[in-house]
């Protein structure tokens, strides 16, 4: 079995649910807490052990380029001034070992057309896809999200989708997925539908943002015409694959913040700030005084 060494971030959507936040800035550039989102969902990647970043970016995107480079003004301006653990935080956004390739898409078409542009670094191998605006945060003790994939795959290959259950009104936010019972966590998959109506819907179990993908998605996704939302979506790529090779629906050990959402980024921010060394306590105790 091929080793996943490619992750694909796709982070050239508009992020129209966070307007005015994000005309500006690129969503994944939001910080939950002191980091941005594009930088846990790197994270989750470099513990998986996956050393090729490989961001597909739009315009207005270039702060997630400057986040994930040298920064020697500001380096120099903290080392002058002896500030050597914040000098040190700049300096390891990333480590030293993992390489960052940008990729422009030249239009916001889809995230099927996004993962597409990736086409031309990721080849026949097979990658991890992140979306940086579902925030995953591992169960106490587990691993990484990804890491937990990677996992999976060494066991069955395939293409295997994270998925999480969501409260049946909610269907129409996500792509879902059906399946039969497979082994712990995992389950086999018949379909996907991008965003059902509620009563339409075949299960409850929802697209969490962490996807492996053999690189055979990408002979599916090249002949797709606009779905959903006059989108290439990358769930009809799914589709068409799982006709032919499997693709497994892996309830992951983690809770999902979406953070495109304003409500799941508030979320976020709560929960990780309860959990943060220099933030917890003092907000937990804030939290309990509020009414
Ligand atoms: P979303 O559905 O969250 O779209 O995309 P969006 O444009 O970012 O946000 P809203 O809905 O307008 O608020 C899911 C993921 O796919 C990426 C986004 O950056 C996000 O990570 N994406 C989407 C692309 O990279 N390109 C696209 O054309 C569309």
């Amino acid at each position: 079995m091929r080793k996943i060494k490619k992750a694909v971030f796709p982070v050239a959507g508009l992020g129209s649910r966070f307007l005015p936040a994000t005309k500006a800035q690129p969503k994944e550039m939001l910080p939950v807490v002191d980091k941005p989102l594009i930088q846990y969902a790197v994270e989750e990647a470099v513990e998986a052990g996956i050393t090729e970043m490989v961001f597909i970016t739009g315009r207005n995107k270039r702060a997630i380029e400057d986040h994930f480079d040298k920064a020697y003004e500001l380096e120099s301006e903290l080392e002058a001034a002896g500030k050597q653990e914040l000098l040190d935080l700049v300096r390891n956004v990333i480590p030293k070992n993992i390489n960052c390739i940008y990729i422009r898409q030249p239009a916001a078409l889809g995230l099927g057309h996004a993962v597409l542009c990736a086409r031309p670094v990721v080849g026949d191998d097979p990658f991890a896809v992140l979306l940086a605006d579902d925030l995953m945060d591992a169960d106490a003790g587990q691993p990484s999200v990804i890491a937990q994939m990677t996992r999976q795959y060494e066991q069955e290959g395939g293409s295997i989708i994270a998925v999480q259950d969501v409260p049946r009104e909610f269907t129409r936010q996500y792509g879902i997925v059906s399946g039969t019972p497979y082994k712990d966590r995992l389950e086999k998959m018949h379909g996907i539908v991008e965003k059902p109506m509620p009563d339409v819907a075949p299960s409850t179990l929802a697209v969490a943002g962490r996807y492996i993908l053999s690189g055979r998605i990408f002979s599916y996704l090249e002949k797709l015409d606009k779905g959903s939302g006059g989108e290439i979506q990358l769930t009809d790529g799914i589709a068409a694959m799982l006709r032919d090779f499997p693709v497994y629906a892996y309830r992951s050990a983690a809770t999902r913040y979406d953070c495109g959402s304003k409500l799941g980024y508030l979320k976020a921010s709560v929960a990780l700030g309860l959990k943060h060394k220099e933030t917890g306590v003092e907000f937990a105790e804030y939290l309990r005084t509020l009414k």
